[in-house]
């Protein structure tokens, strides 16, 4: 089923009023712990603050194209709801005494591809395959430690990023279907490209964490192919499903 906007609308401005975080539990990050995933928390923490003007650019003109103006308002509810994952793993790095980072090579590259990047195909699948590798990390995260308060942090995203990837999905339907086959085979081809090497970028950065949560470079390429090719799967179903519904069942 694909879903009307002003569905996604409402479920973003529902879920913000959810507050899963509980801020009074103290954190209590053993040494060890931190050895393990203190630099992934910081890299992650800073691509999730991103302001996502270029994103709400392409959106902007996609939502014009396509006459959906609501399209708009439901990409920045969404940007917004990246940055509350921003804003929470950063107060959690306050609050273990670290310092957040600045700058950080993966979030470059992403940042850059970001600028140049003007296509709404280009954005939804890109962000497709980064929420499939957040899904990963901040299990591994929740995993690899014992503190409270930095698993419901990553509860919380997990939750959220389950959505995004719905909505996002339903994008990349569209999107799809809009094309001829020869089209689609070109773009399946290099949706496939860029996958590829968000995975080998992201277990390079990230396998550490990965590893301390109890994934290994075998069971995070499985999940990543097995996430993926779902997507792949739901792109290319019947055009039936393309007439947008209002309630989700
Ligand atoms: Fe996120
Ligand atoms: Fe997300």
């Amino acid at each position: 089923m694909i879903h009307s906007s002003s569905f996604w609308i409402n479920h973003y401005q529902e879920n913000a009023t959810q507050q899963r975080v509980d801020w009074e539990i103290q954190p209590n990050i053993t040494s060890e712990e931190k050895e393990n995933i203190l630099y992934s928390l910081k890299a992650w923490q800073l691509g999730e603050t991103s302001e996502g003007k270029h994103l709400l650019a392409a959106a902007t003109k996609h939502a014009k194209k396509i006459g959906d103006e609501n399209y708009i308002a439901a990409i920045k509810l969404f940007i917004k709801e990246e940055q509350k994952h921003g804003n929470n793993l950063g107060k959690y790095i306050d609050a273990i005494g670290e310092k957040r980072t600045k700058s950080d090579w993966g979030d470059t590259i992403f940042r850059k591809l970001r600028y140049f990047n003007t296509s709404m195909e280009l954005w939804t699948i890109t962000v497709i395959i980064v929420e499939y590798a957040a899904q990963v990390f901040y299990q591994s995260l929740h995993d690899a430690t014992d503190c409270k308060l930095l698993k419901s942090i990553c509860n919380d995203i997990i939750i959220d990023e389950a959505h995004h990837i719905k909505f996002q999905n339903e994008r990349l339907f569209t999107i799809f279907h809009s094309k001829s086959l020869y089209n689609k085979i070109f773009s399946v081809t290099w949706y496939c490209l860029l996958f590829l090497g968000t995975i080998h970028a992201v277990w390079f950065g990230h396998g550490k964490a990965l590893k301390a949560g109890g994934v290994n470079k075998k069971e995070f390429m499985r999940q990543m192919y097995y996430k993926f090719f779902n997507s792949i799967k739901f792109i290319h179903q019947s055009d039936k499903m393309a007439t947008p519904m209002v309630a989700m069942s």
